[in-house]
């Protein structure tokens, strides 16, 4: 018996108890290793003290103070902090990081973005520019800016009608999009090529932003870009002056070996939503850092962002990012993620080298993906109705593992992925593990297919 509205009333949820370090543990004492982080979010593991310490310590002495009262301290080092280590790699004046707007959810973040694009442009005397472009497989939250940005069919349908109007340009997704022989430059060439058309048919001077993820994280399972591609999007927004906003939300704060994932692409963006691995699931916060140049035509025009919720900048979420951030730097735990990711990929390698149903294991850093075929030559997706996703994830779990399996990767209905994102103080006998026990759930589910 329950009164909770459950994610999905048909599944009868284990309750989660404790966590230790990259274990969860539920009521009945059966530990999970968490080779996820739930969506990519438990970055330090779980019971971290540091964390948890910094929490009550802010709760003693401030748990809320409204933003358009106050500002407080946390908040601001939190801000101080992000833009201190946000690198650059622009040269145009006004083009750096510098200001940082926190919220509570990663669809919150790109809510906020979508928002202060539209109100820069019409401060800039460019109301015209109303067109956002984005990338089909992207997901970008499920509020319903977030969501009309977002390029995944399958998310988006039941509320399509409710959907303002985005163009969506393919995705970069070498593994189903590069053709046989076309080398990496020269595919993301192609794709250069489609989004500079779908600018000049939209109307350069109406477009107002461009949304991708560095590497696409839920939908597509930890897809980086290919060599060139996000060099050659900077340069086409830099030529038809737009925006170009990165959704950092799953792959940034360290989980692709860097703590902005933009940094490993080598390109200035005007804005960057960040979340998940920022709270790390001590609390729940995001945030949208920008460019000193849209912060000063706020600043200089109206003053003020036409937005702002209840917990913007809530000082004992700030508090928290702070601890995990002075985490992840004094404990060093990003440096070696880029190594511990390579020994994670040759682990399942080996553990997964007689599984035909392993089409294709990618990701950086400790961002990982195994897309699931019938067939390696021919990438023949499982049947859609299989719910092969859902059954490894529930196998995975009979065996302790916490692993996060989705559908429709290909187009949204068909294909079928496994994303990993272990906390970057996972071990190196726990990521032994999490490769033998990943491998046993797809050959457990596999194996009896009949295809
Ligand atoms: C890339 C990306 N953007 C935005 C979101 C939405 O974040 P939230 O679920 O915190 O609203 C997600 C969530 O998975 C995401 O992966």
């Amino acid at each position: 018996m329950t009164n909770l509205f459950h994610r999905n009333s048909l599944i009868d949820y284990p309750l989660a108890l404790r966590g230790e370090g990259a274990w969860l543990i539920d009521q009945q004492g059966r530990r999970y290793l968490d080779a996820c982080g739930g969506a990519a979010v438990s970055g330090l593991g779980h019971a971290a003290p540091a964390i948890t310490r910094a929490i009550r310590e802010q709760l003693d002495q401030l748990a809320y103070a409204h933003t358009s009262f106050f500002s407080s301290s946390p908040a601001e080092a939190l801000a101080e902090r992000l833009i201190a280590r946000a690198p650059y790699f622009g040269s145009r004046p006004g083009s750096r990081l510098d200001r940082v707007f926190i919220v509570s959810s990663g669809s919150e973040a790109i809510e906020a973005a979508i928002k202060l694009a539209r109100q820069v442009a019409l401060e800039r005397g460019q109301g015209q520019r109303t067109q956002i472009i984005s990338r089909r497989q992207s997901y970008h939250g499920n509020t319903l800016g977030a969501l009309a940005v977002s390029g995944n069919a399958a998310r988006r349908k039941p509320f399509s009608e409710f959907l303002f109007p985005v163009q969506h340009v393919s995705p970069c997704y070498a593994y189903r999009g590069m053709y046989s022989g076309e080398t990496a430059r020269g595919y993301s060439e192609r794709l250069l090529h489609e989004l500079e058309a779908t600018i000049l048919q939209t109307g350069p001077d109406r477009v107002l932003a461009f949304f991708a993820e560095p590497v696409v994280g839920a939908t597509l399972g930890a897809v980086a870009a290919t060599e060139g591609y996000f060099e050659g999007v900077r340069q086409l927004c830099d030529r038809y002056e737009i925006l170009l906003v990165l959704d950092e939300v799953m792959c940034g704060m360290g989980r692709t070996g860097t703590l902005f994932a933009y940094e490993q692409e080598r390109i200035q963006p005007d804005m960057v939503a960040i979340a998940k691995g920022l709270g790390a699931g001590y609390q729940p916060i995001a945030a949208l850092v920008v460019s000193e140049d849209i912060h000063n035509t706020i600043a200089q025009g109206s003053g003020a962002f036409q937005h702002g919720q209840t917990y913007v900048g809530h000082p004992v979420a700030c508090a928290a990012a702070v601890a995990v951030l002075d985490v992840m730097q004094r404990e060093q735990l990003v440096e070696p993620v880029a190594a511990k990711g390579a020994l994670l990929m040759e682990l399942l390698r080996e553990a997964c080298v007689d599984l035909e149903a392993v089409g294709d294991l990618r990701g950086r850093g400790l961002f990982l993906g195994i897309e699931l075929v019938t067939n390696q030559k021919t990438k023949t997706p499982f049947d859609p109705r299989l719910r092969i996703h859902a059954q490894i994830k529930q196998r995975a779990m009979e065996i302790g593992l916490l692993c996060y399996p989705m559908g429709g990767t290909i187009d949204g209905v068909h294909g079928d992925h496994v994303l990993l994102a272990p906390p970057l103080i996972t071990s190196d006998a726990e990521l032994e593990l999490i490769a033998e026990r990943v491998a046993t759930a797809i050959h457990r589910v596999t194996e009896s297919v009949d295809v």
